[in-house]
């Protein structure tokens, strides 16, 4: 199957011109080659170029790891954050049912570690107590605070409850292949593991047992995923023609229009189901560019949810915003707005059509209307929400990003931001080792 993403620029031709986007796509073509090379910042962290090949040899592990989970437990309790939370989230909520925890028959997915929040952890252990349930531990440090701490109260929580040999039973950790807390707890406890390679950086990591592990246990087609990944990889990696390769056009038009003042980039999508998904690109583009004073503020809304709050403010607020629309096709069902003979709603004249013929006429009159409202937008369109082409979504956002981080020249693969509140956390919660640090910053609060 060929790759059916496609960007198109109509909507923002109003303010950068296709020769210009042409012209920096073209350009960036050696920021490809770069990273083809590996020879740019960053360049320990580029195994996820690879990955919709390189996966390959271990799907076999991971669905024989789901399908036990799913045998011994109807939960799985998926523990991580940012990189190693976010893609399994955005895939799963993408392609599930909307109320899958009210489908009996379903593996439900619930997440924790995510946060620190002492009534959400409660709420959760409330749950767990009726639930037979199973633990995935992910995180590429093994020692990440948040869910190392979700880790150690869900850990002691199912071994009470079921003892310890049947926990560790029901325990899978994603880590490093040597380093870290989580990898020795892993092996003191006798956990099934999988690693996650040296070469690949969390937000990048969506692809490897992080992400196709959770996605499997949901019961989602993970062969799919990977094909949709490596269509999209044979389509961008190596095309060096700007015209017919996306993600050259979608990285090279964002960095115009950030030129042209717009500093901000709503990712809107009109389904729910896409929610998880901006979340995952935020995470993706903030932490990839937001550095060194530059980057594009990566934000998001929910159509037409939003539309009716901040909605407001994108027609007629600061005219500091761009749009990227994530427009799907054709829904996975159906359903048709009945006719009713008294028309007391008034709705008679969309009776008989489908719910999405309403919902792509009001993605249009939007985009119409914002554009008039001098918001650029670029349109980034799929057949449909299924595997295959969240999987090229997956990747065309992945080396677009990189891509991007060079045009922007900054190192697309680091993250030294995250590490400030980290520091200054331990300090104030005198961990051994900060006891100076603490003093100095309890003067200040
Ligand atoms: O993209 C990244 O590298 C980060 O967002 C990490 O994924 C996140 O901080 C979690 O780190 P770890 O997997 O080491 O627990």
């Amino acid at each position: 199957m060929k790759p059916s993403l496609s960007v198109n620029l109509k909507n923002a031709s109003g303010f950068i011109s296709n020769e210009e986007v042409i012209a920096l796509a073209q350009q960036s073509v050696r920021h490809l080659d770069t990273l083809n090379a590996g020879t740019g910042p960053g360049n320990d962290f580029l195994g996820w170029l690879s990955l919709p090949d390189d996966i390959i040899t271990q799907l076999d592990k991971i669905e024989k790891t789901a399908k036990h989970l799913r045998s011994v437990s109807n939960t799985t309790v998926v523990i991580g954050i940012g990189g190693s939370y976010l893609g399994a989230r955005a895939v799963i909520e993408a392609l599930s049912h909307s109320f899958s925890p009210h489908l009996k028959t379903k593996h439900n997915i619930i997440y924790a570690g995510q946060n620190i929040c002492e009534d959400y952890m409660a709420d959760l252990l409330e749950i767990l107590d009726q639930t037979d349930y199973s633990i995935i531990a992910i995180s590429k440090s093994g020692t990440t605070t948040e869910p190392a701490i979700a880790f150690r109260i869900l850990k002691d929580h199912l071994e009470r409850k079921v003892g310890k040999p049947v926990a560790a039973d029901r325990i899978v950790a994603i880590t490093d292949a040597r380093k870290g807390a989580l990898r020795s707890m892993a092996e003191l406890n006798g956990y099934e593991t999988f690693v996650i390679p040296d070469n690949v950086g969390g937000r990048y990591s969506v692809l490897t047992p992080v992400g196709l592990l959770p996605i499997a246990i949901s019961g989602l087609d993970i062969r799919a995923l990977v094909k949709g990944a490596k269509a999209m990889e044979e389509l961008t990696r190596r095309n060096k023609v700007a015209a017919s390769n996306p993600a050259l056009l979608y990285a090279a038009a964002r960095n115009l229009l950030l030129q042209s003042g717009k500093q901000i980039e709503i990712m809107v999508g009109f389904t729910p189901k896409l929610h998880f998904m901006a979340e995952w690109w935020k995470q993706l583009y903030g932490e990839s560019e937001g550095k060194d004073g530059k980057g594009i503020f990566p934000a998001s809304v929910d159509m037409t949810t939003d539309l009716h709050s901040l909605g407001q403010y994108i027609q007629d607020g600061q005219r500091i915003l761009f749009e990227t629309i994530i427009s799907v096709k054709d829904p996975a069902k159906k359903i048709t707005i009945p006719f009713e003979k008294n028309d007391s709603d008034q709705l008679n004249y969309i009776a008989g059509k489908r719910l999405s013929e309403v919902n792509h006429n009001a993605e249009k009159g939007t985009t119409l209307a914002h554009n008039d409202g001098n918001v650029p937008i670029i349109t980034i369109s799929i057949p449909t929400l299924d595997e295959y082409y969240t999987g090229e979504m997956i990747y065309f956002f992945e080396i677009a990003c990189a891509v991007s981080g060079y045009i922007l020249d900054v190192n697309p693969f680091d993250q030294p931001g995250v590490e400030a509140y980290k520091s200054n956390m331990f300090a104030l919660l005198n961990k051994p080792g900060f006891e100076e640090a603490g003093k100095k910053l309890k003067n200040r609060i």
